[in-house]
């Protein structure tokens, strides 16, 4: 029988899930869906606001027949401390379990015994051999945060298999760890967020992630047309940053807010280069709700100076005709959820 798999993306706008069949390591796509999240959402600090986000996600998976109770879920970027650690000299695992609890204090301003603390080798040298390095990805989630997940999945009656980054799961559904693919730069712009990776030899070497995303440009057309949000919303997505359009009003009222994006990941591409100016990125991958606003990957290909594309999760992944259409359109918005179903173990 057919393994399958299943990733759920709890967002702050919506909810997202995709379940997956493998045949081997070939994925075919089971069923997909989206719910808008109850607010305030998974981060409250009331059981109550937790018990209306586990209502949804029943909702949405009794709309999308996902029978399975065992799924991955998504941490938000934002709210975990990443870092890669790249001055190690050779250890083994585990030298290196008290060399990156001493090291991740350094990055991490909660107690350490208020963390999870995980982490993988990117690199490591030979041992034995003259100034050989390790180089590892460390993750922290507080456990505050897991906790609320974990609360939250199991009020629906779900079984949590896993928890990782979004931009993890993000990381896998749109490079994959093919070491060959060009070193690029993911920015994945949520509700809330948006999230960057800087991806290269399969591997993230990079994150940022800053409180600035799709929300911001709503509330920055509401605020300049005196809109309801509801309308902001709408013009946003119709008009965004088309100079041609409303001549250009709806481009002016925008502008502000994604350049504080853009200008943020010129910074990640600074930093990345300057450390590693052998590995220049090479292009730029856009996801995210976000990626949709009409105009963004022309606008950013012209700051950044670089080719920049829309995020399709769906490539790795067989699917029948009718599915490919309905695909295509919100193909942005589910690199988490395909992440974390495409995730094997
Ligand atoms: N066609 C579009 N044009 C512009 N923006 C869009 C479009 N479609 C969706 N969005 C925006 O994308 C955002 C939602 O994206 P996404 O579903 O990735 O966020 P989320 O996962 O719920 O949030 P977060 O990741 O911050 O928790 C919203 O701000 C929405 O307005
Ligand atoms: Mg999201």
């Amino acid at each position: 029988m057919a393994k399958i798999s299943v990733g759920l993306d709890i967002g702050f706008s919506s909810i997202k899930v995709v379940s997956l069949s493998f045949e081997g390591d070939k994925a075919h796509l089971l069923s997909l869906g989206s719910i808008a999240t109850p607010q305030p959402g998974v981060l409250s600090d009331n059981d109550i606001d937790l018990e209306a986000v586990a209502q949804a996600i029943k909702k949405l998976l009794a709309a999308a027949k996902i029978n399975e109770k065992e799924m991955s879920l998504a941490l938000p970027e934002s709210k975990i401390f990443t870092r890669v650690i790249d001055d190690l000299p050779y250890l083994t695992n585990q030298e290196l379990d008290s060399a990156i609890r001493y090291a991740s204090e350094e990055f991490i301003p909660l107690p350490i015994t208020e963390v999870n603390l995980n982490w993988q080798v990117i690199y490591r040298g030979n041992k034995g051999e003259k100034n050989a390095k390790t180089m590892v990805f460390v993750v922290a989630s507080p456990k505050n945060l897991v906790n609320k997940y974990m609360k939250t999945v199991l009020l629906a009656g779900l079984k949590p298999k896993l928890m990782e980054t979004e931009i993890i799961a993000t990381t896998r559904s749109l490079v994959g760890n093919n070491p060959f693919s060009p070193t690029t730069l993911i920015i994945q712009m949520g509700a809330s967020n948006t999230d960057c990776a800087v991806v290269s030899k399969g591997m993230i070497w990079l994150t940022r992630s800053i409180a600035t995303g799709g929300l911001a440009l709503t509330r920055a057309l509401a605020q300049q047309f005196n809109f309801e949000i509801n309308q902001a919303e709408e013009y946003k997505k119709v008009y965004g940053l088309q100079e041609d359009q409303l001549e250009g009003k709806v481009y002016e009222a925008l502008r502000g807010v994604v350049d504080i994006i853009a200008q943020e990941s010129k910074r990640v591409i600074q930093a990345f280069e300057t450390k590693y100016p052998q590995n220049p990125i090479k292009r730029v991958v856009l996801s995210g709700g976000g990626a949709k606003l009409p105009g963004l990957v022309v606008y950013l290909a012209n700051i950044l100076g670089l080719e920049v594309q829309e995020a399709d999760p769906w490539y790795l992944i067989s699917k029948d005709a009718a599915m490919q259409q309905k695909l295509s359109q919100d193909a942005p918005s589910f690199s988490v959820a395909v992440g974390l179903a495409l995730r094997e173990e």
